[in-house]
């Protein structure tokens, strides 16, 4: 990354920056395959469209003159911005300033934010207890005091203790304001969420991102959120998710549910694998962020048409992004039901009955298009037809978008075939897995297109031996520390580095979608890499062994190696 802009920065302005969004109100772009947007290139001449932008990995690249990148490559090409110049741009389209040299990487890093949310956390907690008010109101909701505890639900006073307590200093007072907590109306000062129970909400990994806080009678708004701050963005974080993954060592089923006090009451009642999105719509990111955690995803909705409306607006944005691995299943309550309600009135097993009895989603789809349509007539069954092939379109390649493909054929007994526009497809796929180079490639494309597998690997692989570990276990780490990466903030960091250009190429191949999925499939690719190397240190040593040089601590270890082999 470039050195006098904080790669915080940049990372935080990729990470928010939509490129489809960019690059589309420049160059319209159109849906062709799954993931993926096409236009003519702008960057060189043609009659066919190959300038393919990739939603999932952030990133475009043309298949005719290899034009790549990331949104800031593609301001600076395309507007023809120096570096800064598209930094600012972008910057500025999600209303953030640029921080100069002078600003220090320390007042960038965001912690003392993260502190500010922290304390703020643990005073509205502290408060709960001296608010009888509130206190009760809790109890009347049915809390348990260990709810209360991990979920450090709260109660924000009114008058200004909130400032008195944690804005004494000037810079204390800034960082409140920062987080949203804190509003001014004139020259005086206000907690945003006063009178109001807290629901702290914290990121995966359990830092406290924001809050949600709820009256406690029928006025409006029934809900307030934190306001988006860097921190915080409602369509990346799911309430709750943190203190499932804490319970959880592997978490089989996600219930994405709609509200607060659903997720809460869930897991009082033992039903601890669920989440809330915040008052929005389920996005994309939300979804592709679980698909290491699980391989059951069950959205949970009202029965109301409200709740219809909104399964199928989580239909046609997880459609896209489907992989193989994952199930989905569509959940609808009776009416006048959340998951609260319902499941404090019947309890888990009735609710988890419904839980597993869920529409698949494929039960879902077929059965949503089928309404008003009579298969008995060519009219009915071709309607039928369009408009399931209309969806299935959007899945990704791969066994599940066959099998629906079959499904509707065998519905329909009807032959039909998805002609999709085949693109210049490069499969970078191994052809003899022993060739050690390609294994290293493969694991590598794997890695560029999909960052979060590296949370997966648990050590770097032994470098020296294939050529190109070193940059393997370089983008191993860089993808661990961060939580969501994409493939476009990844490469940002090859920023004028001699790889970067070997990088782009590998994150614009198309992978044939392996059999057994992604994870085991590059779990499996490292693991033969391993086997790989230590049979390659075993040898090197027989060979030594065999001309008697071997120290006895070599041969001590030989004899390790040569144990530990299987
Ligand atoms: N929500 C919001 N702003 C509102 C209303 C709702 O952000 N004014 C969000 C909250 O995240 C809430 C979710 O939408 O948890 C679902 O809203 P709703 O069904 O109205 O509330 P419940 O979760 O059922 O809360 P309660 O049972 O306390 O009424
Ligand atoms: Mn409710």
């Amino acid at each position: 990354m470039a050195d006098h802009i904080p790669k915080e920065f940049l990372e935080l302005v990729l990470q928010r920056i939509d490129l489809v969004a960019l690059i589309d109100a420049r160059v319209p772009l159109r849906k062709k395959t799954g993931n993926n947007y096409f236009a003519c290139c702008p960057f060189h001449q043609e009659k066919t469209a190959s300038f393919s932008v990739s939603h999932s990995k952030q990133f475009y690249y043309c298949f005719g003159c290899g034009a790549h990148g990331n949104a800031i490559d593609f301001l600076m090409n395309y507007d023809r911005l120096r570096f800064p110049e598209a930094v600012e741009t972008l910057a500025k389209q999600i209303g953030m300033a640029v921080p100069h040299s002078k600003t220090s990487e320390k007042a960038l890093s965001f912690q003392h934010l993260y502190t500010t949310l922290d304390e703020a956390a643990a005073f509205y907690h502290a408060q709960l207890r001296q608010a009888p008010k509130a206190f009760a109101y809790i109890k009347q909701r049915g809390i348990s005091e260990e709810i209360i505890r991990t979920f450090r639900l709260g109660y924000a006073p009114r008058g200004d203790t909130l400032l008195q307590t944690l804005g004494k200093t000037e810079e204390a007072r800034k960082a409140l304001q920062e987080t949203g907590i804190l509003n001014q109306k004139d020259t005086r000062f206000y907690d945003r969420f006063h009178e109001r129970i807290i629901f702290p909400i914290d990121d995966r990994r359990g830092r406290c991102v924001g809050f949600g806080g709820r009256v406690m009678d029928n006025s409006e708004p029934k809900y307030l959120n934190s306001p988006e701050t860097p921190l915080f963005q409602k369509g990346h974080e799911l309430y709750g998710l943190h203190q499932a993954l804490q319970v959880n060592r592997q978490l089989p089923r996600l219930l994405i549910v709609e509200g607060y006090m659903d997720m809460i009451s869930l897991f009082q009642y033992g039903i601890t694998y669920a989440a809330a999105t915040l008052g929005t719509a389920t996005t994309a990111y939300q979804v592709q962020s679980l698909f290491r955690y699980t391989s059951e995803i069950v959205f949970c909705f009202d029965g109301d048409n409200a709740g219809r409306r909104a399964a199928w607006r989580a239909l046609q944005v997880i459609l896209p992004i489907v992989p193989d691995h994952v199930q989905f299943r569509f959940l609808f309550l009776p009416d006048n039901e959340d998951p609260d309600s319902l499941v404090r009135r019947e309890g888990k097993i009735a609710f988890e009955k419904r839980v597993t009895e869920a529409q698949t989603l494929s039960q879902y789809l077929f059965q949503t298009l089928m309404t008003d349509i009579d298969l008995s007539t060519v009219d009915g069954k071709t309607r039928y037809i369009n408009a399931a092939l209309e969806h299935i379109k959007h899945l990704p390649e791969g066994i599940f978008k066959n099998a629906l493909l079959t499904d509707l054929r065998q519905k329909t007994r009807t032959d039909i075939s998805l002609s999709v526009e085949k693109q210049s497809v490069v499969s970078t796929r191994p052809k003899t897995s022993s060739n050690r180079s390609s294994l290293l490639r493969y694991a590598l494309s794997l890695l560029i297109q999909f960052p979060d597998l590296a949370q997966h690997v648990t050590e770097p692989i032994p470098s020296g031996i294939i050529p190109g570990t070193e940059l393997f276990n370089q983008i191993l780490e860089i993808a661990q520390q961060k939580k969501t990466l994409s493939t476009g903030t990844l490469l940002e960091f090859f920023r004028t580095q001699p790889e970067e250009k070997w990088l782009a190429s590998l994150a614009q191949e198309e992978l044939s979608l392996p059999q057994n999925g992604l994870l085991s499939e590059f779990l499996g690719a490292i693991h033969k890499m391993r086997k790989q190397i230590k049979a390659h240190f075993i040898q090197k040593m027989l060979e030594k062994a065999a001309l008697g040089s071997l120290s006895s601590e070599e041969k001590h270890e030989l004899n390790q190696l040569i144990i530990e082999k299987e």
